[in-house]
């Protein structure tokens, strides 16, 4: 099991052909209005993950993001640039959830409550969250997107980048890692190339506009499928998180 968030520290700097998801194409700038992009510190060490806004103050992301020092960008499209388009807001509170297996990744989710509410707009949107325990189908073609790497040797994304993966049957997963169909999903044709990679960690899978998975680990060399947590067993514990957040006022 290979966690699909990236060290800074690894990076090659990029030298023309910036890498990202694998198999994938730049999306048309902002048609993903809900993605974040953020770096955090652990141990010293700086790595990078995405992320997606789910309402004016919060963004969902894998448990294993988790650090400090965490600033997102909301409404980016070539991260290395600053855009007009972009919102950077400081995190508040990263809120890893209370059953996260550091050595399983099982419930790998986490909220980031933000610092300010973000202003939305074209470039920066909210993602619908799935209905309780609603099910997605294997064969159900679903999207991925981030600012990953491309392949095992190359380096970071500047622009985002998508691709289609298709959800696969739970056995797909649970033939290859330690994986649980009730709170996981497995998803990424093992017959196409096209995956989330290094650097995608906490970016959503999208199916018909829901956010129905979080993209959390898979093989090291980048074969699909990957495993997702399936958002849709963990809504009850987002919508308690959100409303105990907020109730709280300011600081
Ligand atoms: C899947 O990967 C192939 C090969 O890189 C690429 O041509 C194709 O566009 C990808 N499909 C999608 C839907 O991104
Ligand atoms: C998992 O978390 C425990 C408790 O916080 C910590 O002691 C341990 O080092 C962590 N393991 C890994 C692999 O990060
Ligand atoms: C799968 O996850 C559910 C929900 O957390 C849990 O109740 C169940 O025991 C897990 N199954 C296995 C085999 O670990
Ligand atoms: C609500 O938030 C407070 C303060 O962050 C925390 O101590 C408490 O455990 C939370 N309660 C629930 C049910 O999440």
């Amino acid at each position: 099991m290979f966690l699909l968030l990236l060290l800074v520290a690894l990076l090659p700097s990029p030298p023309g052909e910036a890498g990202k998801i694998i198999g994938g194409h730049e999306v048309t700038p902002h048609s993903r209005p809900y993605m974040a992009y953020f770096e955090f510190k652990t141990s010293g060490r700086t790595s990078v993950c995405g992320g997606f806004l789910v309402s004016t103050n919060f963004v969902l992301t894998a448990a294993h993001c988790w650090g400090s020092s965490i600033k997102l960008t909301l409404g980016g499209h070539n991260i290395r640039k600053k855009e007009e388009t972009q919102q950077v807001i400081p995190v508040k509170n990263a809120i890893c959830h209370p059953d996260y297996d550091n050595e399983s990744y099982a419930n790998d989710i986490m909220l980031l409550q933000l610092m300010w509410a973000a202003k939305l707009g074209p470039a920066v949107g909210v993602l619908k969250l799935p209905r309780y325990r609603e099910l997605v189908m294997p064969g159900t073609v679903c999207s991925v997107a981030g600012w990953g790497r491309l392949s095992v040797n190359s380096p970071l994304a500047t622009t985002l980048r998508e691709t289609d993966v298709q959800v696969q049957r739970d056995e797909q997963c649970s033939g290859r890692f330690k994986y649980n169909s009730t709170t996981q999903i497995c998803a990424g044709s093992p017959i196409k190339m096209n995956n989330s990679f290094l650097g995608d960690s906490g970016g959503p899978l999208v199916c018909q506009g829901v956010a129905q998975g979080i993209v959390s680990f898979g093989k090291k060399d980048g074969s699909p499928p990957n495993v997702y947590t399936k958002i849709s067993s963990f809504l009850p514990w987002i919508k308690k998180t959100m409303r105990n957040h907020t109730q709280q006022g300011p600081d």
